[in-house]
């Protein structure tokens, strides 16, 4: 994972706009977020998680590669989830992700799903993996800098999002040897809450026109208690689905790692399932909603806190703008 070292507080929040540090915590379970700085862009960010990614590959044994550089020429694809790309429409992130690693035999493609684009990153990655047995290795990214295109004084909105980034690195491995990797991925959308969460201006629907004073700042705009009512229906389906059509008991499961938008909506899909709040790991006071980036972030302090055994089974759920959802099972 990475992070920008600029940390903000809800206090700090508070001197611009009107609202409480306690309105926040006990609206969001939101304590601070980290704001990148204003030279610093989503492939940065995932360019900084990739390269701590491979560096723990090679620590951990994980790899025969002793280099990251090495490492890198090894990777067959990068798929960035982000909805905050570098430049606007092309090129794909993962491309200057690419160049940057020196990952010259990797393919690479964006994911623009908003905060599910981890999640169906994920299973695209694995998907092309196995489609082609000359493939073997991808580096999935989930990176987003929210705070280029969140309204700073909107509070309906902008106490909600943080910056962030965390990445995984996939091997395809033998099934018989390795019982382990993504045993399944649920993937939906709803298109009829294309309004709920949007940023209007800017498409090929609302452009900027030449000449045009720009008087709007290009920012999402959400409908929070639909999105709010969406996210705790498909989290509670997503994770009762995946429990039931691969017959897993509560008692298998080591952790759940949902989507950090609002510890409220985990809250509330844990009250319906019945699940313990404590098998949700929740990370959201310190880094706010990073997105694409939020499930890769709890991953990675998991792993290295060591609260991720090998073998152990953990469900990745998620939703965002679209509406989209997903959740992914995992055997570590
Ligand atoms: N500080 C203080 N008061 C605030 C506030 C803030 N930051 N934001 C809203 N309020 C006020 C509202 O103006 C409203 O006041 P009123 O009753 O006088 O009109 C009151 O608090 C309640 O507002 P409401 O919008 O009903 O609050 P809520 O309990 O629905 O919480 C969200 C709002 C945004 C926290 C909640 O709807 C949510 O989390 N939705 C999901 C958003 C999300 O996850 N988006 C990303 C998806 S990936």
């Amino acid at each position: 994972m990475a992070v920008p070292s600029r940390r903000v507080t809800n206090d700090e929040l508070a001197k611009t706009i009107d609202t409480s540090d306690e309105w926040i915590r006990s609206h969001t379970g939101i304590g601070a977020r980290h704001i990148a700085d204003k030279d610093t862009a989503a492939s940065d960010l995932g360019l900084a998680a990739a390269r701590k990614t491979l560096a723990l590959a090679i620590e951990r044994g994980a790899v025969g590669e002793k280099s990251p550089e090495e490492l890198a020429l090894t990777l067959d694809l990068i798929v960035v989830g982000t909805s905050t790309q570098d430049y606007y429409s092309h090129p794909a992130t993962a491309c200057l992700v690419q160049r940057a690693l020196g990952a010259k035999n990797a393919a690479a493609m964006d994911i623009t799903i908003a905060c599910s684009s981890f999640i169906y990153g994920l299973e695209t990655a694995a998907a092309l993996l196995k489609a082609d047995a000359r493939r073997n290795r991808a580096l999935v990214i989930g990176v987003d800098l929210l705070s280029r295109i969140t309204n700073w004084e909107d509070r309906a909105t902008c106490i909600l999002f943080g910056d962030g980034a965390g990445a995984v690195l996939l091997e395809k491995t033998a099934a018989k040897t390795v019982p382990g990797g993504i045993l399944r991925t649920i993937l939906g959308a709803d298109g009829s809450g294309w309004e709920y969460l949007i940023l209007r201006r800017g498409g090929s629907r609302n452009p900027w026109k030449k000449g045009e004073v720009v008087e709007e700042v290009p920012a999402i705009a959400m409908d929070g208690r639909a999105v709010y009512n969406f996210a705790v229906k498909v989290i509670t389906e997503t994770i009762a689905r995946i429990m039931e059509e691969e017959n897993i008991a509560l008692d298998d499961l080591a952790l759940i790692v949902p989507h950090q938008a609002n510890a409220r909506i985990v809250q509330a899909a844990a009250k319906r399932l019945k699940i313990p709040e404590e098998l949700f790991y929740l990370n959201i006071e310190e880094y706010a909603n990073t997105s694409s980036a939020s499930i890769p972030i709890a991953l990675d302090e998991l792993n290295r806190a060591g609260r991720l055994k090998k073998g152990d089974l953990i469900i990745t759920v998620g939703f965002g703008a679209g509406l989209t959802y997903g959740g992914n099972l995992i055997r570590w």
